[in-house]
């Protein structure tokens, strides 16, 4: 049996379809005010608990073969806690956030999350994707694309020539797959980025391309951003992005993904063939 944490997520969900399909007996850990009909409609095991609450994890993680964990890396502990020691491979999903130089509290989370797994002796393997994008309601890529049918103006914080390297949701799970079945990766770590870097700009232009619309981009100084986002917390306003991530735009975010087409037989999409996927006809 394999279980999964994060199964209703936007990732978790994709791979979870794709465990059943291959014929894979699937356990999910799902939390207790979460629809788990369409999971269980496919033919998933539903256990219900919450990390937060530390409710119903043993009885979803005792007895796997292997752990896909998927729902925030931050609770990791009570995955290395609850799994069997008998465990044949347990996939831990964390993200390339991880490496940021911008202060702030999720980059911490992260790390310190990753600290605890460098120490555990179970046999775990831990993925780092970057942005993930895909069909549907990505949260990323697809509000993007969303605000640009809407509006083709968009103001860029900086200069918009920053890298990024955004990975295909079904090159993440396919990934996740190959790290539960490859024998002999124990206690290694993969970047899980697209086939290539490409700026911020590019990035726009491509999904403007994709769906059909010119993005005029306006370029505001970054000092302008950052004055005005603080004057906005000042006057109790809660602003739509917040300091550090308009600074993590500001960082080159590309990676090699040498490992992991070594490792794991990683053959992930070149962005604009992604948005193909996606918006092509
Ligand atoms: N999306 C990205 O761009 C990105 C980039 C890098 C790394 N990652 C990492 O990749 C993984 C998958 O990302 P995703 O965007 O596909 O995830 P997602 O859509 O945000 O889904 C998160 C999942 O975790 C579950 N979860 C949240 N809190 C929980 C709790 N307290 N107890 C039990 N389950 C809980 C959610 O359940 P509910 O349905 O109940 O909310 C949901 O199934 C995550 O670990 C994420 O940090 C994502």
């Amino acid at each position: 049996m394999i279980a999964v944490t994060g199964a209703t997520g936007y990732t978790g969900s994709l791979l979870v379809r794709r465990l059943l399909a291959e014929g894979e007996t699937v356990r999910c850990l799902v939390r207790p005010e979460t629809d788990a009909g369409t999971l269980e409609q496919l033919g998933a095991e539903v256990v219900r608990g919450d990390f937060e609450a530390s409710e119903g994890i043993g009885g979803a993680l005792g007895g796997a073969r292997i752990v896909l964990h998927l729902a925030s890396i931050r609770y990791v502990r009570s995955v290395l806690e609850s799994v069997d020691k008998t465990i044949e491979r347990l996939v831990l999903v964390s993200s390339l956030r991880r490496f940021s130089l911008v202060p702030d509290p999720t980059v911490d989370e992260v790390v310190a999350a990753e600290a605890l797994v460098l120490e555990s002796q179970l046999p775990w393997v831990l993925l780092r994707p970057s942005m993930i994008y895909g069909p549907g309601d990505d949260r990323n890529i697809s509000r993007l694309a969303t605000g640009l049918r809407r509006r083709r103006i968009l103001p860029i914080p900086g200069q918009g020539c920053y890298l990024h390297q955004p990975v295909y949701v079904e090159d993440v799970v396919a990934a996740i797959l190959a790290a539960a079945a490859k024998p002999d990766i124990d206690h290694r770590s993969y970047a899980l980025a697209g086939l290539e870097p490409l700026s911020y700009d590019a990035l726009v232009d491509a999904v403007g391309a994709a769906i059909g619309v010119r993005p005029f981009k306006i370029h505001l100084p970054l000092w302008l951003v950052l004055c005005g986002l603080g004057a906005a917390r000042g006057l109790g306003l809660r602003p739509a992005v917040d300091r550090a991530q308009v600074l993590r735009l500001q960082e080159d975010k590309a990676y090699s993904i040498a490992e992991a087409q070594t490792d794991l037989a990683y053959v992930p999409l070149a962005f604009a063939a992604g948005l193909n996927r996606i918006y092509g006809g």
